[in-house]
């Protein structure tokens, strides 16, 4: 028996040689569905785990009942444990903004925040903005004015666009907003790409992105 099999738990080579509900472990940190979640603790790799917490997220007007680890992002268990891949991970920094999603409404980027925090929160992701084959304004106008090339950034430019347009019809200012207190905002090109500064687009697709939003919001 060789050192490695003496040690008492399961051993790193153990869990690779698991199979897909390992592969699964190692890319979240947490079980597969209907696997046991590990004993609060110190793994042989240095792995601290923690028992998972269970919560209920509203997303695109679903209940989805899921059990993680509370250090889980909401981007995480959007994409690694509800399949809800539309969102992006681009730099999971908060820097790109192709994680953005709404919650309640209101765009936030969603590798800055736990999951945990959101229990009961109706979240829409770019799965749920579309009804039926009916694609959402946004959606439409995005592929009207060529908003997009390879399209990594633009289920973040499309839901960050839409929560926008909200704060904007409810007259929050932005950097280049002349005063601060204007109950409306004029959805100028210089306040669309203030206020949409946030989504980074490496292709570049900036000019027909704002020609989109600018539609969608009447200002044309
Ligand atoms: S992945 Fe969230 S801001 Fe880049
Ligand atoms: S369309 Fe490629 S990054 Fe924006």
């Amino acid at each position: 028996m060789n050192e490695e099999s003496q040690k008492t738990g399961p051993t790193r080579r153990a869990v690779l040689e698991s199979g897909a509900a390992a592969g699964f472990f190692l890319a979240t940190g947490l079980p597969a569905t209907g696997q046991q979640m590990p004993t609060t603790g110190d793994d042989d790799a240095g792995i601290r785990v923690v028992d998972p917490v269970e919560l209920t997220l509203n997303i695109n007007l679903r209940n989805y009942s899921v059990g993680v680890d509370p250090r889980t992002t909401l981007l995480d268990v959007l994409r690694n444990h509800l399949g809800l891949t539309g969102s992006k991970k681009g730099c999971d920094h908060g820097q790109c903004g192709a994680c953005t999603v709404l919650v309640n409404g209101q765009r936030i980027n969603s590798c800055l925040t736990l999951a945990v925090m959101h229990d009961g929160d109706a979240i829409t992701t770019i799965e749920g903005l579309a009804k039926g084959a009916d694609l959402h304004p946004m959606q439409a106008a995005f592929i009207a004015h060529d908003g997009f090339q390879c399209g990594y950034c633009t289920p973040g430019q499309i839901c960050s666009a839409v929560g926008m347009l909200q704060e904007a019809a409810v007259g929050w200012p932005s950097h280049v907003s002349e005063t601060l207190s204007s109950p409306s905002v004029s959805l100028t090109d210089a306040e669309i790409r203030e206020r949409m500064s946030g989504n980074i687009c490496r292709c570049s697709a900036y000019p027909n992105i704002v020609a989109a939003i600018r539609d969608v919001a009447g200002e044309v």
